[in-house]
């Protein structure tokens, strides 16, 4: 199955947004209206914050791990996104599988790399430990603390790679790809059946 390339437009919940906002424009609503304007300013107007799933990863988001990366198995990296992904680790110098098919559909390459869509993580969780194969997922840090995470992956096979710095996604806009250099969120590199040498890796020392 053939999967839609995503658009997004913050148009919609911004008008939405601004008739909430209308609602509540009255002299005695005006904390209401104060914390509606917060929220507005943290970018919970946005598609991109609600939805979670449209931040493409920069190219130095994979070069900071090549080392990690075993060079002799096929790379699946599931999620299509800009299509850019699968590039940069091929330029990386491994082999990549990177098509826009349905992951659930499908169980493809010896490894998954990827930065999946954050919204679909209980089922993605769910189906990656039905596959049982390596991967390495970029996700936000809170993933671990979830219910569903510890359910499938409290493992001695689950190691965590921290970058040293925050990686700051491309937000797909209007079906465009924009460098923001201000995500809002940290992430870790989820290590499954990677077999690294630390259950807690810190990258750049
Ligand atoms: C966070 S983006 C990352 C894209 C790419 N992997 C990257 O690292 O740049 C996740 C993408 O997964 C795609 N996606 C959502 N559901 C999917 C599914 N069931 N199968 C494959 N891709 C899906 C969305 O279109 C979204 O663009």
């Amino acid at each position: 199955m053939k999967i839609e390339k995503e658009d997004t437009t913050n148009a919609t919940e911004l008008n939405l947004f601004m008739k909430v906002q209308s609602i509540f424009h009255t002299p005695t609503c005006g904390r209401v209206n104060y914390f509606l304007n917060l929220l507005y300013m943290a970018g919970f107007h946005s598609k991109t914050f609600i939805v979670y799933d449209d931040y493409m990863t920069p190219k130095y988001a994979w070069d900071n791990i090549k080392h990690l990366i075993p060079n002799n198995k096929v790379i699946w990296e599931p999620f299509y996104g800009d299509g850019k992904s699968g590039e940069y680790l091929t330029e990386l110098g491994f082999e990549v599988i990177h098509e826009p098919v349905d992951f659930f559909e499908n169980d493809l390459g010896d490894i998954i790399v990827s930065n999946p869509p954050f919204s679909k993580c209980v089922k993605i969780l769910e189906q990656l430990h039905h596959l049982d194969k390596p991967f390495i997922l970029i996700m936000p840090t809170s993933k671990i603390f979830t219910n569903y995470f510890r359910k499938h992956f409290n493992t001695p096979d689950l190691q965590i790679v921290v970058p040293r710095n925050r990686i700051h996604f491309y937000k797909k806009i209007n079906g465009i790809s924009q460098q923001t250099n201000k995500c809002n969120f940290d992430c870790f590199y989820y290590c499954y059946k990677l077999d690294l040498d630390r259950g807690i890796t810190f990258l750049g020392f």
